[in-house]
């Protein structure tokens, strides 16, 4: 049964209230196979917990959510343990049950909203990891055949917030559970600066992998907006990588400006860095805006269209290649 003409505000975190043509839900693979079957003549997008779309227009089409749950280990020796999670899974509770059973490895991707299926998509990461650091395979239902394929580690292509599926295999595949290599011996990594300063506030000195992920959890409430109370879908564009030459030139005028290197002719600059300091940070529109604390982040405080948030990143990534040089890319997907 499809739901017709449909409110998406509740599906996604920016809160952008479009209709979809129809709705559903599906719990297995074979829901998910029926549906498609019966569909095969419409748009069809898969979503998770909407946290990385930004919905422009009314979805002509059938908008299918991912919600197959289930959690099991597959596999287990002394140094890891392999864990198959549903892909409708939430990833910030897959984290929690992870540290509750002591294994290691995703503590640093703690609070990332969204769905297990959705984090290999686009290779998520914060703090110094991304899912290809713990990605053992993933299955995924081929709309085209109808047949269920299994992915491993170098055929999902992972870069950084990239993988096959966004390229060459986009709109091919819905995702249906991954498997996930954790450590049963922890590496704790506390390479990003900013944990060590919490750490270290709170005299923490063997940090274990819960100690991780409440720092991370307590920077990331320090400056990312709850989109339970500001609508948003993080970062909304990727942090550029360029050609050293152009780092120069900005640090004729701003000698301060961070950057990472990437190889001996690469760095990749913060976004946020350059979206702040061309001005743009917490500046609101209306109903809409930057956020105040991470500039990186687009925000809607009300009722905004996805139009307006859309036209309004043109406008910063218009300024920022203007002044910068640097022409960024949208990490949010939009429909
Ligand atoms: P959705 O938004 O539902 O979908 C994202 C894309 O994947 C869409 O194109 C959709 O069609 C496709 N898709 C979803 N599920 C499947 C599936 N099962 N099979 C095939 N295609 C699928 N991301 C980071 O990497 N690091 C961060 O630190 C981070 N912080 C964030 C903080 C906030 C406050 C917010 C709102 C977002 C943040 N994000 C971050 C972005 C977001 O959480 C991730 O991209 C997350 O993986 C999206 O999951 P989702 O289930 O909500 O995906
Ligand atoms: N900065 C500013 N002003 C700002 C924001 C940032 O000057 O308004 C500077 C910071 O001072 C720092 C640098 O930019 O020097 C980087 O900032 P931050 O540590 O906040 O991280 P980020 O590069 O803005 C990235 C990811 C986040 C991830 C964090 C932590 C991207 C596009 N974003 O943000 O991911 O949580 O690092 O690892 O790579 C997301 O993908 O949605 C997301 C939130």
């Amino acid at each position: 049964m499809l739901d017709k003409n449909i409110d998406l505000k509740p599906y996604n975190t920016f809160g952008i209230s479009v209709k979809a043509d129809y709705f559903a839900a599906f719990q297995d693979v074979s829901s998910l196979a029926r549906l498609l079957r019966d569909n095969w003549k419409k748009n069809i997008t898969i979503l998770g917990g909407g946290s990385n779309v930004l919905f422009t227009q009314q979805y002509e089409g059938l908008i299918l959510r991912n919600e197959i749950k289930g959690k099991e280990v597959v596999k287990e020796d002394d140094d890891f343990v392999f864990v198959k999670a549903g892909a409708g899974e939430n990833w910030h509770e897959f984290v929690l049950y992870s540290i509750s059973n002591d294994w290691g490895g995703i503590e640093n991707l703690s609070l990332i909203p969204g769905s297990v299926g959705a984090s290999p998509m686009q290779n998520i990461g914060a703090y110094g990891v991304e899912i290809k650091d713990v990605f053992h395979e993933l299955e995924a239902f081929n709309i085209e055949t109808g047949k269920l394929e299994t992915f491993n580690h170098s055929e999902c292509e992972f870069g950084y917030r990239e993988s096959v599926f966004k390229r060459a295999l986009k709109g091919i595949y819905v995702i249906t559970s991954v498997t996930f290599r954790l450590n049963i011996k922890h590496e704790i990594n506390t390479s990003y600066g900013a944990i060590n300063s919490e750490l270290e506030a709170k005299g923490i000195k063997s940090p274990s992998i819960k100690d991780i992920s409440d720092a991370v959890i307590a920077i990331r409430q320090s400056k990312l907006p709850d989109p339970n109370q500001i609508g948003n879908a993080g970062s909304f564009f990727k942090n550029p990588v360029v050609e050293k030459a152009v780092l120069t030139k900005i640090q004729e005028k701003y000698p301060e400006v961070p950057f990472y290197p990437i190889d001996d002719n690469h760095v990749k600059l913060p976004a946020g860095w350059l979206i702040d300091t061309a001005g743009w940070k917490g500046k609101r529109i209306a109903n809409y805006g930057v956020h105040s604390k991470q500039a990186l982040v687009l925000v809607n405080y009300d009722d905004a269209t996805g139009k307006e948030i859309y036209a309004l990143s043109q406008k910063i990534l218009d300024d920022i290649e203007g002044k910068f040089g640097v022409l960024l890319e949208r990490e949010v997907n939009i429909i």
